[in-house]
């Protein structure tokens, strides 16, 4: 009688030639991780396309030694939800990691031997010997299943308040639902594991006659790249002004 659609998205495709070659990968399931993680080696040439979440997770995650290069095609790095003293803090601690950071920066070709990735060209000509690529350009909600159905599409399935879609028997929840939301007063579609926990709970809740809640969650991310751990609570998109308090850490 009810039905919930939680299809999340699909990793976001760079249309370049090579992209078909080995050793170029995305990264999504538990499947891809083991894949890439069986080719990085200490002598590994890495090159992660996308500055975001997961390239920097995968450029984190590298053997110490391995010659990295992060392409990243904003001036600078996870700017879809940090602000700019954190991205310069990032962007400091992948240069002291030994990445080469290359902002403002996009790839033109994958190139090859055998059908086997060797380098990467980027825009500017310029070419970065590559044993293993990793793109992480963003993510696609999938919402063909929605569609198909009949139900309102647009930057995800649209639900509203109570994450119910157009249909009333049906809702949609996580990285594919696109919600109003009644504390921001508009649209939002989140991409993080928090905020499908909580949408799932939000639903949960009705389903079983519990209580009927407006999902109304403060949105929630992570991100762990060696001995930083990055944790951000709410949005910073719409921000104002910026004020940096240190620690009795300072760091980088
Ligand atoms: P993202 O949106 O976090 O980052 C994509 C990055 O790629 C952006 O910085 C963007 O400017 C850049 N980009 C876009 N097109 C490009 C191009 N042609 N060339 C170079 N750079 C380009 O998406 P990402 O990292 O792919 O992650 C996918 C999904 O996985 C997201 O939903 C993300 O939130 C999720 N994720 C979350 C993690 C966490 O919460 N810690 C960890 C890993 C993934």
């Amino acid at each position: 009688d009810r039905l919930v659609l939680a299809t999340g998205t699909r990793p976001t495709k760079l249309p370049v030639p090579g992209w078909e070659l080995n050793g170029v990968f995305t990264l999504r399931t538990l499947h891809d991780a083991e894949r890439i993680a069986a080719c990085l080696r200490d002598d590994t040439r890495l090159t992660v396309v996308g500055g975001g979440f997961i390239g920097l997770e995968v450029a984190a995650a590298r053997p110490i030694g391995s010659t990295t290069t992060i392409v990243e095609s904003a001036t600078r790095l996870m700017a879809r939800v940090v602000s700019e003293p954190v991205s310069d803090y990032f962007a400091r601690a992948h240069q002291e990691w030994g990445a080469q950071l290359l902002l403002g920066e996009t790839v033109k070709s994958f190139a090859g031997k055998d059908g086997r990735l060797r380098a990467v060209e980027l825009g500017t000509g310029e070419v970065v010997a590559t044993d293993v690529a990793v793109v992480g350009i963003g993510a696609i909600p999938n919402t063909e299943l929605a569609t198909q159905c009949g139900l309102k599409v647009d930057n995800g399935i649209v639900v509203d308040a109570h994450l119910r879609t157009s249909d009333e028997c049906i809702w949609a929840i996580g990285d594919c639902a696109n919600f109003l939301s009644t504390e921001q007063q508009k649209w939002m579609r989140l991409e993080s594991v928090q905020n499908a926990v909580d949408q799932a709970l939000c639903v949960a809740h009705q389903l079983t006659g519990r209580r009927s809640l407006q999902y109304a969650s403060v949105p929630w991310f992570w991100s762990t790249q060696r001995d930083i751990r990055l944790q951000i609570a709410g949005l910073t998109t719409e921000a104002t002004s910026t004020v940096v308090r240190h620690g009795a850490v300072t760091g980088r």
